[in-house]
């Protein structure tokens, strides 16, 4: 099939590699090498509710829901678009990095309905999905589409709950790592500076809106320097307000912090300017060590977080570089940004399918 003949068609994406079930149909506009598209529905279950009580995502209690919620949540996506089974054209699968159970549900339904249609299953990076999701703006109908086609060189960030890392991004959409955390992803680092704060789960949210009415600089936290120069660390920054809060383990004046709302809103902003100011720098160095990328790309759900917006437009803005973020409905985990990445690849390699043996793999492949 040419890319002229790829104009209007439909992909079904589908995201399981976590705790949000999603489905979403975007329809191609055939924008040239661009892989332009406009979001026509986008349906996520979110499984939070079924986690808090464990401060964190269990694999086991995460595939189950996804196998009770992938129909109807794929049958409300294809109704919210406006069309019918029939019409879609290919299916697109978050097949990697991931929790396995989770991952194999979303692909299993995928390969089911790819074949029961007769057509193309492309398996794509989550990770990947994530900074494609910066690609993405809001017209005005609300719906998205695809902006800056063609693609240009460029850095990617991805900052969530389970990945942190810095990409090289080629004309061609290929990613290549540059450095990532060396231990905690960063929004594991908001969430657990919630959990200390006696916050719900997940926290990343709760900690952006009261860091918002905190001082943030009352609390000294360091801005982490570990790894190599692209790298990243946020668990000394998670131990510091540890014992900020509780007291240093076996200090003679070790005494915990009174949580008053003040206290535990200056927490919050003290942290949040730590982990954010490590993003920048990193991200900083890594524009000047790569200074023909003049964009930078970014996603992942803690680009849904206020202050980390603010500083890295206005790092953009002071560098003249081209920053983009996702719009805030696509920045935590979700099925449209798998269909945008599916049409693209899919019109690469000319609606080429993946094989029906595709399976599910819990790391990326990008190297
Ligand atoms: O991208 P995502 O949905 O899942 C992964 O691929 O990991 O990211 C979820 C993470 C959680 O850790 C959540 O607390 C964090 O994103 N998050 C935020 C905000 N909204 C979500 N962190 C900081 N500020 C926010 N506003
Ligand atoms: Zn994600």
């Amino acid at each position: 099939m040419s890319a002229r003949e790829a104009d209007n068609l439909l992909v079904l994406g589908i995201e399981t590699s976590c705790d949000e079930t999603a489905a979403a149909v975007v329809r191609g506009e055939g924008v040239g090498g661009g892989g332009g598209c406009t979001v026509l529905s986008s349906i996520i279950a979110s499984q939070h509710d079924l986690h808090a009580e464990y401060r964190g995502v269990v694999p086991e209690i995460a595939s189950r829901a996804h196998a009770e919620r992938i129909t109807p949540i794929v049958s409300e996506a294809i109704r919210a678009a406006g069309v019918s089974l029939r019409d879609i054209d290919a299916v697109a699968v978050g097949n990697r990095p991931g929790l396995i159970g989770s991952l194999l549900v979303g692909v299993s339904a995928a390969k089911a309905l790819a074949w029961s249609l007769g057509k193309p299953l492309i398996g794509v990076d989550h990770v990947q999905a994530h900074l494609i999701a910066g690609l993405l703006s809001a017209s005005p109908s609300a719906r998205l589409t695809t902006r800056h086609a063609p693609l240009a060189a460029s850095l990617g960030l991805v900052v969530s709950g389970g990945h942190t890392a810095l990409y090289l991004v080629d004309e061609r959409f290929r990613l290549s790592r540059l450095g990532g955390t060396i231990d905690d992803a960063i929004g594991e680092a908001f969430d657990k500076v919630a959990t200390i704060l006696g916050l719900p789960f997940p926290g990343g949210p709760m900690v952006d809106r009261l860091a918002q009415r905190g001082h943030d600089r009352r609390f000294d936290f360091p801005v982490s320097r570990a790894g190599g120069p692209f790298d990243f660390s946020f668990s000394g920054l998670k131990t510091s307000v540890l014992y900020a809060v509780r007291g240093v383990p076996g200090a003679r004046d070790a005494k915990p912090l009174t949580l008053d709302d003040q206290t535990v809103a200056d927490v919050c902003a003290s942290f949040q300017r730590a982990a954010v100011t490590a993003i920048v720098r990193r991200l900083d160095a890594a524009a000047d060590a790569h200074p023909h990328c003049r964009r930078v790309l970014t996603g992942g759900g803690v680009t849904a977080n206020s202050r980390l917006r603010t500083d890295l437009a206005a790092w953009g803005a002071r560098r003249g570089l081209d920053l983009l973020l996702p719009p805030m409905d696509y920045c935590l985990d979700n099925a449209a940004m798998i269909a945008a990445l599916g049409h693209f690849e899919l019109e690469a390699r000319n609606w080429t399918s993946d094989p029906l043996t595709m399976s599910a793999s819990p790391s990326s492949h990008a190297p």
